[in-house]
């Protein structure tokens, strides 16, 4: 899927814009969802409170969601706030990051719409505070006009409950309608995720160096490349949003085809004699 993109390369930095002159603008990729991990080990390496690494991982999320804005990347997903986070974490911290996104969301909103950013969420979000939902909705509404880069937050998300929720919506449907289960596609599944809307994610990428997918857009990412950098999450900017996507376009995506360099290719399968032990 490739959609209209409106560039604002000007406004890139000049070390973002020595990068992005390296990319082949025509292979961008449409969607990129990160996993923004490394927010406590960045306050813990300077012997700060946990809540310090969280506020500079907010300005964080500012500055990428900008680049990405600029270069005209469709969708960004940014793993914000999951299931786990919301059940395991320490009710104080969980509580400093529900007020930090409500303050992120009050501060941000004229930017956004100055940077032509929309703003969605996936998860469950009933589940979080009224307020901070209040919050949502309103700057959800104030930017709904805006046409470049839809960012996505995952709050209060997990991938495996998105699948039960995604279920649930199909079971309904299948019993409203008596539809057969045989005839359940791929496609069906695909259109009661919380995602329906947007491509799969075309690149995931995961800071702070640890190699897992933390229950994170487990449908959607089944071809994804990706991407992980030891760079902690408050240390991430655009420009190595711009690097990961350099690397993004070095390599093959196959899809479960052959690529380039894969051997010749047997014309004539049943005159293969087949050793087998
Ligand atoms: C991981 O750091 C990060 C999170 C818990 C979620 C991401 C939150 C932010 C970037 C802050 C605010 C976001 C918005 C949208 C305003 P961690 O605490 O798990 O780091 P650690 O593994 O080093 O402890």
């Amino acid at each position: 899927m490739s959609q209209f993109r409106t560039r604002r390369i000007h406004e890139l930095s000049p070390e973002e814009r020595a990068v992005y002159a390296t990319l082949k603008p025509e292979r961008l990729p449409e969607h990129v969802a990160i996993i923004m991990d490394g927010n406590g080990r960045w306050a813990g390496r300077r012997s700060l409170k946990r809540f310090l690494g969280h506020q500079q991982g907010a300005k964080a999320v500012r500055q990428v969601t900008e680049t990405a804005a600029r270069i005209g990347l469709p969708w960004l997903t940014l793993y914000a706030f999951s299931l786990e986070n919301n059940l395991r974490r320490p009710r104080a911290e969980v509580s400093f990051l529900m007020r930090l996104l409500e303050s992120y969301l009050e501060d941000n909103v004229q930017r956004m719409i100055d940077n032509n950013i929309r703003l969605r969420y996936i998860g469950r979000t009933y589940d979080l505070p009224p307020q901070v939902q209040e919050k949502m909705r309103y700057v959800e509404n104030a930017t709904a006009r805006s046409t470049g880069t839809t960012l996505t937050l995952a709050l209060n998300y997990g991938g495996r409950s998105e699948l039960v929720d995604a279920f649930r919506g199909l079971a309904a449907e299948i019993k409203l309608k008596h539809l057969s289960p045989d005839r359940i596609s791929e496609e069906d599944i695909h259109r009661h995720l919380y995602t329906a809307h947007m491509p799969d994610p075309d690149l995931l990428i995961r800071t702070s160096g640890e190699m897992r997918i933390s229950n994170y857009l487990l449908w959607q990412i089944a071809y994804t490349e990706i991407f992980v950098t030891d760079r902690l999450w408050p240390d991430f900017r655009g420009i190595h949003l711009l690097e990961a996507i350099a690397d993004f376009q070095r390599r093959e995506r196959r899809y479960g085809g052959l690529g380039e360099d894969c051997g010749e290719v047997e014309e004539n399968p049943e005159q293969i004699r087949i050793a087998a032990g």
